[in-house]
């Protein structure tokens, strides 16, 4: 039997889940935690939330309302990792040893931090204003996340895909310094899953305020379908679906040949008010046998909690052993034991690195970093990886000389510093 590849997915626990949120993250992921060879991780990420939220009563509802959409929607608990991630106490201690090998550079990059400070750089405030410690280092708590079960996939928006480049550095750091100990994960974009127009046609979203309510009662979707944005069309004339943000959200509950029999209707001018009747009845097939589900967990929120423990336990029977390894291996130790004689595999592992990376602009880059993390060259942007990789071959054989124009010396890196470091690269080992 070949060994399992393992998915992971962190849910932030802010907010109910809508009919968008279950046609592009809940579906999918229900019907693939079934897939055969695989492991399956999720998880309610409430240190995250705290980062976004410091209402209480709003994390605990809304940890309870994920919590039994997952379960409603047909996660099985038994056949997977569910659990909550403040249950895991190893996920903060990692974060620190994630912390300890971090550049902090790497993290004044990160999209969501940047984005704070460029805001208030452009409102003529204090960069910093209002920007917390736990959003810049979000980055690095979900970089443990992932790592303390050596994930190999993690299936996110486009808008997380920096964050699981970012969880690829810093375990590679690790392993850098102290051994393969880490995995590194990948991320996953599922191109095929729709992203769901909302009422205004516009992608379905809280912050658009144009959401259709998943677990709702029947008359409130009703209410909500009937806000759909149409055209002007009469009943009678026929009506375009290229466009349209009823059929488009129809299309996403209804099989193929059901598509089709809408489409027609809408070639033979069904009235608006008709085909949101159709709408509404679709998605409440779907919805209505998951929505009693959900109503029986919400009003048993024990029942919810003791889930979610047994989901801990399980997962803490692979992190905790991990853990002690990882305290073992970065000489948190019992003192009574010897310190290994081995020698360390340090002076082996610990070179500096070239390491090429894409960034947001769809450019190559390369850097070189030091073990420990220091960055003493950066590229600009290639146009292929290809060209980034003859760049940094050259410079290993021949020395900086003559790409000026492609290299950002960092400030208060020396010549000597990137001398040395290349000679180290280039001895034998
Ligand atoms: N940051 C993710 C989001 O906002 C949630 C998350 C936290 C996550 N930890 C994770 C996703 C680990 C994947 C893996 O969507």
């Amino acid at each position: 039997m070949t060994a399992p590849v393992r998915f992971l997915t962190g849910i932030t626990t802010t907010g109910t889940p809508h009919l968008g949120n279950y046609v592009g993250a809940i579906r999918p992921a229900v019907q693939a935690s079934r897939r055969p060879g695989t492991e399956n991780f999720y998880f309610l990420a409430d240190y995250h939330a705290l980062i976004k939220c410091d209402e209480p009563a709003r994390i605990q509802r809304s940890t309870l309302e994920i919590a039994a959409c997952w379960i409603a929607a047909g996660l099985d608990p038994e056949q997977v990792f569910f659990y909550r991630q403040s249950d895991i106490p190893e996920i903060p201690e990692l974060t620190w040893f994630l912390t300890c090998v971090t550049g902090k550079g790497l993290l004044n990059r990160a999209h969501a931090y940047k984005a704070s400070v460029d805001k208030n750089t452009t409102d003529g405030k204090d960069p910093d204003t209002d920007v917390t410690a736990g959003l810049f280092m979000y980055p690095v708590l979900m970089a443990a996340d992932i790592v303390v079960f050596n994930a190999h996939q993690v299936p996110v928006g486009r808008d997380q895909i920096q964050h699981i480049e970012m969880a690829r550095d810093m375990a590679s750091s690790f392993n850098h310094l102290y051994g393969e100990h880490f995995t590194l994960p990948e991320a996953t974009v599922d191109e095929s899953v729709a992203t769901l127009p909302g009422l205004d046609g516009r992608k379905m979203s809280k912050s658009y305020d144009n959401t259709i309510a998943l677990f709702a009662p029947p008359e409130v979707i009703r209410k909500q379908i009937a806000g759909i944005v149409t055209d002007s069309r009469a009943p009678g004339e026929p009506k375009d679906t290229e466009g349209s943000a009823l059929f488009q959200i129809y299309q996403a509950f209804a099989t193929e040949e059901e598509t089709l029999q809408l489409k027609k209707l809408y070639t033979e001018g069904i009235a608006w008010g008709d085909a949101k009747q159709l709408l509404f009845e679709r998605i409440d097939r779907e919805i209505a046998p998951m929505r009693a589900r959900y109503q029986e967990l919400m009003a048993h929120p024990a029942e919810v909690e003791r889930i979610l423990q047994q989901g801990a336990r399980k997962a803490r029977e692979r992190a905790t052993p991990f853990l002690a390894r990882l305290r073992e291996a970065v000489g948190l130790r019992n003192l009574a034991s010897q310190a290994s004689a081995a020698p360390k595999k340090q002076d082996k592992a610990a070179l500096p690195v070239f390491k090429q990376y894409r960034e947001a602009d769809g450019r190559h880059y390369f850097k070189l970093v030091e073990p420990g993390g220091r960055t003493l060259l950066q590229s600009t942007g290639f146009d292929s990886p290809r060209e980034a990789g003859q760049a940094v071959a050259r410079i290993k054989e021949h020395g900086t000389a003559g790409l000026d124009a492609v290299l950002i010396c960092p400030e208060g890196v020396s010549e000597n510093d990137i001398q040395a470091a290349l000679a180290r690269i280039r001895q034998p080992a």
